[in-house]
């Protein structure tokens, strides 16, 4: 009896030990899949601005899914952000050059909420932003295997490189919200909040390649971050101000296809996140 006892307390003790050993401890996580867009020189000018503010600012952080919407899906989420047609970007003081942007995407599940933000940007902005999008969701020709890859849903979070000079993505110790006066959602201008409180605080994270990125939301050694760079800085530039960009009517293009005849000029690199950057003194807050 005490003997049985003792063995079959030794039995569940070695079960025990056996079903913990079939799960090992070391499963491997899926690392975060990071869109990040290069806020150097201008390229996609103050397109970064509306994601760092949308992202801090407005309670929205950085992480979405694409789902490929419809057109029509699309367009219920554009004028839920405000950027429906006719919306201000088309009048004084902006007008045919700009577009309306919103934060996040159409492209993304999370907009059907609404209260995206939006901002009126130059179109050449907003034609370079989309190409490092196609870029990621479409994983064409030599980006084959990288980022979406075509398939949906697929998560992802959005993370900046080159973002130190714009304030509503400073890594300072309390950054504000002030609104510079181009900050809307659908129901007007945004008010600037009394603090910022999102509770989201950015940190800058090395990559293998040296680059440092600004993530909105915590990363992790391993997370996978996919940039995307011009080949021909000029051409790109070329590119971002000579398209015109179609509306959504037509037969089975959507949003991006459009922008296919660019994308010989872009690199695709995978790298990866290998530490975090500590916080210094010169990321100081800026307003
Ligand atoms: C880059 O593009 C510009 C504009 O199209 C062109 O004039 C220049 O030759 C290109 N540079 C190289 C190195 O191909």
């Amino acid at each position: 009896m005490y003997v049985s006892a003792v063995l079959s307390t030794l039995a569940g003790v070695l079960a025990l030990q056996a079903s913990a050993s079939a799960v090992p401890n070391n499963v491997k996580r899926s690392p975060n899949l990071l869109m990040v867009f290069d806020c150097a020189n201008g390229g996609l000018g103050d397109v970064c601005n509306n994601m760092c503010y949308g992202a801090f600012c407005a309670k929205w952080g950085s992480s979405f899914t694409w789902d490929k919407p419809s057109k029509s899906v699309a367009r219920k989420r554009s004028t839920k952000a405000g950027c429906g047609s006719g919306n201000r970007c088309s009048k004084a003081p902006y007008g045919s050059k700009y577009q309306c942007d919103e934060y996040p995407f159409k492209s993304v599940q999370e907009s059907d909420k609404g209260g995206q933000v939006n901002r009126c940007v130059e179109s050449k902005y907003n034609n370079a932003q989309s190409q490092v999008v196609k870029n990621f969701y479409n994983s064409y020709a030599n980006f084959k295997g990288l980022g979406c890859d075509k398939k949906y849903p697929c998560t992802f979070r959005i993370s900046f490189s080159n973002s130190g000079n714009i304030p509503w993505c400073n890594a300072g110790p309390n950054p504000k919200c002030k609104n510079d006066g181009n900050e809307y959602n659908k129901d007007g201008k945004i008010p600037d909040p009394k603090k910022r409180d999102t509770g989201l605080v950015g940190k800058r994270y090395a990559l293998a390649s040296g680059e440092i990125i600004y993530s909105p939301e915590p990363l992790e050694i391993g997370d996978i971050a996919i940039r995307t760079a011009p080949i021909n800085g000029t051409l790109f530039e070329e590119y971002n101000s000579a398209h015109v960009k179609r509306d959504l009517i037509d037969g089975e293009e959507t949003e991006y296809d459009q922008y296919e005849y660019m994308m010989h000029n872009l690199k695709t690199i995978r790298d990866e996140v290998v530490g975090v950057v500590p916080d210094d003194d010169d990321a100081d807050e800026v307003y």
